[in-house]
Order: C-alpha cells, then sequence, then structure tokens
C-alpha cells in the first residue's frame, strides 16, 4: 500500500517537530508548512538528520496559511491524506493584549486552510485545541464532556474553531474531524536535539525553569502558593512531548479507519496532576541545578487544579501516556543543556 501523505501545519514549531518525526518514522510522507513567525527552520532540518532514511519523504514549505495561493500550490503538488493543524499563536498574555493578531492569525489561517483542504477534496481534519477550553474547572478530573469557555482570545480562538469545524461537519458528512485537546506538553526528544524554543520570556513553566537552569535568568517566580492544592501551588497535568506527539498518530489511525467519527474530540493528558513544587523538585533533581523561587502573586486568570481524564482516549484511541514527570525532566534538561540558546547557536552558524 502506498504510504499516506500528511500536511503538517505549523511543522517546524515545538509539538509540529516532535510530531513529524514520529510520522516520518511510522512510514508517513510529510509535507511541513509553517510561517516560522514562532519557529527555526533548524528545528525541521534536525528531525530530517533524526529521521535518517526517511528524511526522503519529508517536504518543507515556508508559508504562512494566510497566503492562500502558496496553500493552493502546497496542495496542487500532493494529494493528501489527512491534514494535522498546529499553527497557531500560543501566547495567552499577548493574546489579551493585541487581539486582532490572534484574530486574524489563528482564524483567517484556519479558514483558508480549510477552504483549500475542502477545493482539493482533503476532508480528513486534526486539530490542536487546548485544555484551556475548559476554562477554571468545577471539578477535576476534565472529561470532553465539561462546559467550555474561554478565559482569553488564545482560548476563544480555539473555541470558535472547534464550532466551526462541528458547523462544517454538521453540513458535509464527508469531513472527518479530531480535536485534540492537550493539557501541557513539556520535554524533548530523547535525543537532545529538537526542543521547545520559545521567543523572548517564556510564558510557560518548564522553559522559564529551564532558563533558570541554564543561567539566562535568575529566579522563578512562582504565582500564587496560597491555592486549595497539595502545597499551595498550582496543580496542572504534565505530559511529555513524545507522548503527546504519539496521541496524533494514533488519532491519524482513528481516523482513517472509522470513516464515521464525525467531529470527535479527546484530551491529550496523563491523568495527573503535579504542583509547580513538585515540577520543580523533579526538575532539580534531573538536572543537579538549583532553581532559586520567589513566591508571589497568583497569575490573572489562572486556574487551580487541572488535569485529565483519559479514558476516551485510552478507550477509542487505543492510547496512553507512557512517561512519567522524571522522564520529562530528564529529557527537558538534556536539551536544555545541548542547547542553552535553543536554536540560535545553530541558526547563527548556518
Ligand atoms: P509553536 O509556537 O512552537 O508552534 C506553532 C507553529 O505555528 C510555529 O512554528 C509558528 O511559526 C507557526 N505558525 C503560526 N501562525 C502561522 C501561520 N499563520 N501560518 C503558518 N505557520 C504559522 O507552538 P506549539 O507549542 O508547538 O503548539 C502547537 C499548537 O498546539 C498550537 O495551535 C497551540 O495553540 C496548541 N497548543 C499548545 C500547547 C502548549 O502548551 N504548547 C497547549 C495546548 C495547545
Ligand atoms: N507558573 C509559575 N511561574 C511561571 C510560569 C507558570 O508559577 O513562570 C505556574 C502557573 O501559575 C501554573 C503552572 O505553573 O500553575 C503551569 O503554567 P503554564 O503557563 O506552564 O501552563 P498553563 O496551564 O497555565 O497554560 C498552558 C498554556 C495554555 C494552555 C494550557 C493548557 O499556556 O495556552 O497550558 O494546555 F491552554
Amino acid at each position: 500500500m502506498a504510504a499516506k501523505n500528511i500536511l503538517v501545519t505549523g511543522g517546524t514549531g515545538y509539538i509540529g517537530s516532535h510530531t513529524v518525526l514520529q510520522l516520518l518514522q511510522e512510514g508517513f510522507r510529510v509535507v511541513a508548512v509553517d510561517s516560522l513567525y514562532n519557529s527555526s527552520e533548524v528545528a525541521i532540518n534536525r528531525v530530517a538528520e533524526l529521521a535518517g532514511d526517511a528524511k526522503k519523504n519529508l517536504v518543507f514549505e515556508q508559508v504562512d496559511l494566510r497566503d492562500r495561493e502558496a496553500l493552493n500550490k502546497v496542495f496542487a503538488s500532493t494529494k493528501f491524506d489527512a491534514v494535522i493543524h498546529f499553527a497557531g499563536l500560543k501566547a495567552v498574555g499577548e493574546s489579551v493584549q493585541r487581539p486582532l493578531l490572534y484574530y486574524n492569525n489563528n482564524l483567517i489561517g484556519t479558514i483558508t486552510l480549510l477552504e483549500v483542504m475542502a477545493a482539493h477534496g482533503c476532508k480528513n481534519f486534526i486539530f490542536s485545541s487546548s485544555a484551556t477550553v475548559y476554562g477554571w474547572p468545577k471539578q477535576v478530573p476534565c472529561t470532553e464532556e465539561f462546559p467550555l469557555s474561554a478565559a482569553n482570545v488564545y482560548g476563544r480562538t480555539k473555541l470558535i474553531i472547534e464550532d466551526m469545524c462541528r458547523d462544517i461537519h454538521k453540513s458535509d458528512s464527508d469531513w472527518n474531524i479530531i480535536f485534540l485537546r492537550y493539557f501541557n506538553p513539556v520535554g524533548a526528544h530523547p535525543s537532545g536535539e529538537i526542543g521547545e524554543d520559545p521567543r523572548g520570556i517564556p510564558n510557560n513553566l518548564m522553559p522559564f525553569v529551564q532558563q533558570v537552569a541554564v543561567g539566562r535568568r535568575p529566579a522563578l517566580t512562582v504565582y500564587g502558593s496560597d491555592y486549595s492544592t497539595k502545597d499551595g501551588t498550582g496543580v496542572r497535568d504534565y505530559i511529555h512531548i513524545l507522548d503527546l506527539a504519539d496521541g496524533h498518530l494514533a488519532a491519524l489511525k482513528k481516523l482513517f479507519q472509522d470513516k464515521s467519527i464525525g467531529c470527535e474530540v479527546y484530551n491529550l493528558g496523563t491523568g495527573k496532576g503535579t504542583s509547580v513544587l513538585e515540577m520543580v523538585a523533579a526538575f532539580e533533581k534531573a538536572s543537579g541545578k538549583k532553581i532559586p523561587l520567589i513566591m508571589a502573586d497568583r497569575r490573572p486568570g489562572d486556574a487551580e487544579i487541572v488535569y485529565a481524564s483519559t479514558e476516551k482516549a485510552e478507550q477509542e484511541l487505543n492510547w496512553r501516556a507512557k512517561y512519567g514527570i522524571e522522564e520529562m525532566c530528564r529529557d527537558q534538561w538534556n536539551w536544555a543543556s545541548k542547547n542553552p540558546y535553543g536554536y540560535e547557536a545553530a541558526e547563527s552558524e548556518s
């Protein structure tokens, strides 16, 4: 059987690059597109190196999804069996300060993509949604049926895209759509060659911790120590990036096997909650580095405890996370110690 062709948008980004590698390792042919707005081409070059012989099955194109002409060319060059759509802007604080940038990029990018897909007869779609759509959940674990809400502009773009997809499927049942609601992806490929490399000051916990560990920042600010949790700090469901990438392979399999899937949603998390202080302790152990802490007020908009119910993904996708926080911290540190400034050094060499 001929290898299936997958279009990956946002393919040079953190989650995209790890997923592209796994797709290649599983024998898929991949076209990755990215505007490089928040990522480096070095990432996809490293993916190609890690893929060995399978690198012949990888093409990268620098394309902004809002550029319909460029996107049409990509679809004219290859008949895609499915699209995995990672491309989007994701900084919560920035989304509140610059709403039009986020609505323009995330919504117009996705609408253009869906229109071009339909025009070329590709109606298999996997979308990166987020646990942010659960807002401040009234109870945990979060199941896929929980009420949805948007606490910020970024979250609203996720909700709008989910709603749009539900409407598209209602109007045309040829579409097969899966939303994957990610909890908190962390860690890196065990090779230490690819990992998360945010531009500017990191918003998220582990990229910040990693930059403290390599000496780029003096201390971690812990946002809130008066939550009703085991040690007063916020609790999240951290998931190893390898497990998260693997969840996409499972979703793709489901999409190809179950032609009547319609429009479905799955959480990708571990089902376990870990506090900020527990995560810091695990990272200190893995790295041998002390992370100085500054205890501060709660960050506006942050929920107290968020973790996933993993039952649906386990039962219907036959997928579950394999790794724990020790492996997440070990691989995060391996990436950080090999690439203290992310892809920057490799960028200036090329
Ligand atoms: P990332 O920023 O590393 O990757 C996203 C990529 O999309 C970047 O490489 C960026 O350059 C590209 N991009 C943005 N707008 C584009 C456009 N208009 N056209 C083409 N490319 C464009 O982020 P990530 O962590 O890999 O996240 C991937 C997806 O998963 C995003 O949609 C994000 O919202 C979602 N998500 C991420 C997390 C997380 O914690 N990392 C959690 C939940 C959901
Ligand atoms: N935290 C700190 N200090 C920091 C950064 C974070 O104490 O410098 C704390 C937060 O208060 C929270 C925990 O660490 O308790 C995790 O924070 P992150 O910012 O890493 O993750 P969030 O769960 O707040 O949000 C992230 C993404 C969202 C996404 C959500 C679920 O930023 O976009 O995960 O996927 F929606």
